[in-house]
């Protein structure tokens, strides 16, 4: 192959036209899914750190869910904000509860529109961890039980998929058996498999009001400096039979993506958390940065890194941009 002036690299940059044909990763409305907070009653109420972010009361769940079907997302991650919380977290189990209420108002009103319900205790229970204690440690194995009855009980009110989130282990096979036993071995499970202890999942915590009351959770979410470790976990959920295994945070794990694509192949899934939609948006709140163009790449990073699917509070934005965003890239004069 030879090399310069033969070969010009900027020849296929030209025009928008030659960059969007040699364009090799692109984000498509199907593969993006929308995290959505849910409370019992009341009104809307913006989460001041994640600026265009709601909590929603259920009675808003139908129209979120045509919204969600308008714009041709992949579906809807539901997240639940109870009355009231106790040790145990007995609310992420409830037939009523506000997760599994929200659930059957979206299947209702969208019944085509994929929901994904997140199975975790920590927005339930009063100490905030994701599971129950023993003293002040989180209790692996009890926790599995109500996991799993959490799980089952997502998909009595009609979720398509359930996404466990507290990196217990075991908890794939254990929900996995649970579903079975209860009639469920069509649903699938999607797990947070390879899930960091993050600074970047701050205003999530503030949404859901599940700030651990004492201590962290790095006992039971990676440590950021390890990448064989993410592996070994996703090779066990894979095992004890996920369906999807998900990479958490997003863009500070690209390379974790990169290597669970390579190893494993798909479907992988992406979540662009709290701390990396609220970074984006608050700098551009500020003028620091072109906040639609910063919110874009950061998440085609996420397509070209490998991932299949992508979790982002941007979702509907996204989808209504997409068409839009390729004009955004440039007309054909671009210098
Ligand atoms: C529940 C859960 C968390 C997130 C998703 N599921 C919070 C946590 O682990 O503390 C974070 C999502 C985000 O930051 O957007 N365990």
């Amino acid at each position: 192959m030879s090399g310069f002036p033969t070969v010009r690299m900027r020849r296929l940059r030209r025009t928008a036209g030659l960059r969007r044909l040699v364009s090799e990763s692109r984000l498509d409305p199907a593969q993006l899914l929308w995290p959505l907070f849910f409370k019992t009653s009341g009104d809307a109420t913006p989460i001041p750190s994640m600026p265009g972010v709601s909590q929603h009361p259920l009675r808003d769940a139908g129209d979120l869910a045509r919204r969600a079907a308008d714009l041709g997302l992949g579906g809807v991650l539901l997240f639940g904000i109870p009355d009231h919380k106790d040790e145990a977290g007995s609310e992420a189990w409830a037939q009523q509860g506000v997760v599994q209420e929200a659930t059957r108002a979206m299947k209702r009103a969208a019944p085509d529109t994929v929901v994904v319900t997140d199975v975790c205790l920590c927005e339930y229970t009063s100490h905030g961890h994701c599971g129950v204690l023993k003293g002040d440690r989180v209790d692996n194995d009890p926790t599995l039980e109500i996991l799993t009855r959490t799980a089952v009980s997502q998909a009595e009110a009609g979720a398509d998929l359930v996404a466990p989130s507290d990196m217990m282990d075991g908890r794939v096979a254990a929900i996995r058996a649970g579903l079975d036993q209860a009639g469920f071995s069509e649903i699938p499970i999607m797990s947070y498999a390879a899930k960091y202890a993050s600074a970047f999942y701050g205003p999530f915590r503030e949404a859901a009001g599940s700030a651990p009351q004492f201590g962290d959770r790095r006992s039971y979410q990676m440590d950021p400096p390890n990448s064989d470790e993410a592996l070994r976990e996703i090779a066990l959920d894979l095992q004890e039979g996920a369906d999807i295994v998900m990479v958490k945070p997003g863009l500070p794990c690209l390379d974790i993506i990169r290597r669970a694509k390579e190893q494993f192949g798909g479907p992988i899934a992406a979540y662009q958390v709290s701390g990396e939609y609220s970074m984006i948006k608050m700098a551009a709140q500020l003028g620091a940065l072109d906040g639609d163009r910063a919110l874009w790449e950061a998440t085609i990073a996420l397509r070209r890194a490998g991932a299949d699917i992508i979790i982002t509070y941007a979702a509907p934005e996204l989808a209504e941009k997409l068409g839009k965003r390729e004009e955004g890239r440039g007309k054909s004069t671009a210098v």
